[in-house]
């Protein structure tokens, strides 16, 4: 159920947009992109916990001028994906779908000196974005941008024999190939390391998937297949547009 209870008119025409494209559905799921959150509790949240790097804040209100920056990653679901980094001492990532690379930067950021996030993104618009925002934070050489397929990267990582080396893998891509970003990024984690999936609850659509919809059945396929993944340790949470943790045993 929708959260709103505005009375006033124009803030009731902005409630609905947010409702009727699923942002702010819930007091418990929704993206925070920022100061223009109407839902209140998720306003509080961003009010009282958000450190946003200040080259993050630039990067993120650049990227709200783009037509797609739904798109982006929230600010307190990166966070808590900076957090987990800091948490298992992470130097090496993966983000599977950069986009205009908030959360790269995030991850670079979060790790040491030698620390190494592979980026992949097959839009060149996007990564130019992106780059100058990295030399800004001071984080260029920390950021190693594939603009091809991200399956290509994954199957060139696991040639050059990095499989089992890798901290985090963040699943951020195309919806159609999660199951197989999945399957990879198993074989790119060491045991203890851990595979963030974004958009595991599709805005709620993966409850009840209509037939014709076949991208909230997929993520409600492998939704299901992780809970009896023995291979894992799993949590499933509501924060953003749902974001499993999986934890490679
Ligand atoms: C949801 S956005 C990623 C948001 C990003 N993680 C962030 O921090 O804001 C998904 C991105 O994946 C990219 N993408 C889609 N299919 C891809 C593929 N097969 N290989 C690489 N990138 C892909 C899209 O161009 C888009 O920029």
């Amino acid at each position: 159920m929708c959260g709103c209870s505005f009375l006033d008119i124009s803030v009731i025409s902005i409630c609905f947009i947010f409702c009727w494209s699923g942002v702010g559905k819930s007091a418990f799921t929704g993206k925070i992109h920022g100061i223009e959150n109407v839902d209140p509790v998720l306003q509080y949240v961003a009010n009282n916990s958000l450190r946003e790097h200040p080259v993050l804040t630039k990067l993120r209100l650049r990227t709200l001028e783009d037509q797609w920056s739904t798109m982006m990653v929230a600010s307190d679901q990166a966070q808590l994906m900076a957090n987990l980094i800091r948490l298992i001492n992470a130097t090496k990532a993966i983000e599977i779908g950069m986009y205009t690379g908030y959360n790269a930067l995030n991850m670079a950021l979060a790790m040491p000196e030698s620390g190494r996030v592979v980026a992949c993104e097959i839009e060149s618009t996007y990564i130019d974005i992106a780059k100058p925002f990295f030399k800004e934070a001071g984080v260029e050489n920390k950021i190693d941008v594939r603009h091809q397929i991200a399956m290509k990267t994954l199957d060139e990582l696991i040639a050059a024999g990095e499989a089992g080396t890798f901290d985090f893998v963040f699943i951020d891509a195309d919806k159609f190939n999660y199951d197989r970003y999945y399957e990879k990024s198993l074989e790119l984690i060491r045991k203890g390391g851990i595979i963030a999936i974004d958009n595991v609850l599709w805005n709620g659509k993966v409850v009840n998937p209509a037939p014709s919809d076949l991208t909230s059945q997929g993520l409600d396929a492998l939704n299901k297949k992780l809970h009896k993944d023995q291979r894992i340790e799993l949590s499933m949470l509501t924060v953003g547009d749902g974001l499993t943790i999986a934890i490679k045993r």
